[in-house]
């Protein structure tokens, strides 16, 4: 991953890492393996987001509402991009190819990373 998006929490960089494998391999899939790998993108998506809001429950963060928030947007964004690819792939495709990783990366950078400096700050990562 590009350093500018570690944010030194383990779990997270570990997830986000992860992330961008998968985001990766539905950029350069066949017509065949689009729609498995988009849904896989979406599964570790959910798992990603739930790990994090598990963690800000735990710990109490006190802007967890927002970042509730900005990981349900993205993810009904993210399905309703997958709903339509199902009958228009190159819907999905653009979405994939040439949005994902800019919203995935403004994620990290402006929500994520108060999440990574509470946590830091609290000697809690
Ligand atoms: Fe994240
Ligand atoms: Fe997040």
């Amino acid at each position: 991953m590009d350093d500018t998006l570690k944010l030194h929490v383990d779990i997270m960089d570990y997830k986000h890492d992860e992330f961008l494998e998968i985001l990766s391999e539905v950029q350069s899939c066949n017509e065949d393996e689009f729609i498995p790998l988009f849904e896989k993108m979406i599964e570790h998506t959910r798992e990603h987001f739930n790990a994090e809001e598990e963690i800000m429950r735990t710990y109490d963060f006190y802007d967890r509402r927002d970042h509730f928030l900005e990981h349900e947007n993205l993810l009904n964004e993210m399905e309703y991009f997958y709903t339509k690819s199902i009958k228009i792939p190159n819907f999905g495709r653009s979405y994939v190819n040439e949005y994902a990783y800019e919203k995935f990366k403004r994620h990290i950078l402006n929500i994520d990373s108060q999440l990574a400096m509470f946590l830091k700050n609290n000697s809690i990562a």
